[in-house]
C-alpha cells in the first residue's frame, strides 16, 4: 500500500468506541472492527490489558487505537470520556455500550453497593454515553449504536433504545 493510499484510508475510516473492550465480547468486537479497518476507542478499567490490545491491533491492522482507562460506574465517567475525545478531536461513528456485569441471587439479600454500581454502569453510563455521542452522529448522518446483551438500535429508534435499556435491567 502506498503512503498516500494509507493516508486516504485513515481519513476515510470510521471510529468505533467500545466500552468493556479489555475482555470478553468487547475485546472480540474490537478485533472485528479493527479487521474491518475501523479505528478504535477502547474503554475499561484495566489499563495494561487495553495497552496490550492497542499495540496488537495497531501492529496487526494498522488502525489507530486510543485507549481510556475509566471506571464507568463512577458518576460523571461518561462525560469524562466524551470530553477527552472532544479534546482529542476524535469523532465516534459506532458506539458499542458493552461494559457491564450481572449479579445472581435474591434481590432482597443482595449487596446494595453492588446493585448501585451495576445500575450506574449498566444503565446510567450507557444511557449517558448515548445521549452525549448521538447528536454528533446524527449530524454526520453516520451512526450505529449498540448496547450490552448485543441488542442494537439505530438512531431513529431512540425511543426503542431507551425502552430496551431499561427493560434489560428490569427483567
Ligand atoms: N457473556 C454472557 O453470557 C452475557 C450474558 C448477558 C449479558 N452480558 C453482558 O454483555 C456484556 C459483555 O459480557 P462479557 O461476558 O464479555 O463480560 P466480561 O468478560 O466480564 O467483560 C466485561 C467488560 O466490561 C468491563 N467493565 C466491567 N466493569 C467496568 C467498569 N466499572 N467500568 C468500565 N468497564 C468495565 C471489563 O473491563 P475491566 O474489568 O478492565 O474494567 C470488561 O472489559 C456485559 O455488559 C454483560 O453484562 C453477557
Amino acid at each position: 500500500m502506498s503512503g498516500s493510499t494509507y493516508v486516504i484510508e485513515i481519513l476515510m475510516s470510521k471510529t468505533a468506541l467500545i466500552t468493556g473492550s479489555s475482555n470478553g465480547i468487547g475485546y472480540e468486537l474490537a478485533k472485528l472492527h479493527a479487521e474491518n479497518g475501523d479505528n478504535l476507542v477502547l474503554v475499561a478499567r484495566s489499563k495494561d490489558k487495553l495497552d496490550e490490545l492497542k499495540k496488537y491491533l495497531e501492529e496487526k491492522h494498522r488502525v489507530k487505537v486510543y485507549s481510556i482507562e475509566k471506571d464507568l460506574s463512577i458518576p460523571g465517567a461518561a462525560r469524562d470520556v466524551f470530553d477527552e475525545l472532544k479534546w482529542q478531536s476524535i469523532k465516534v461513528d459506532y458506539l458499542v455500550n458493552n461494559a457491564g456485569f450481572g449479579d445472581i441471587g435474591f434481590f432482597a439479600e443482595s449487596d446494595w453497593k453492588k446493585q448501585e454500581k451495576m445500575i450506574n454502569l449498566n444503565v446510567i453510563a450507557l444511557t449517558h454515553l448515548t445521549w452525549l455521542f448521538l447528536p454528533g452522529m446524527i449530524e454526520r448522518k453516520n451512526y450505529e449504536c449498540g448496547f450490552n446483551c448485543l441488542f442494537s438500535a439505530r438512531t431513529n429508534d431512540v425511543g426503542l433504545f431507551c425502552h430496551q435499556s431499561f427493560c434489560s435491567e428490569l427483567f
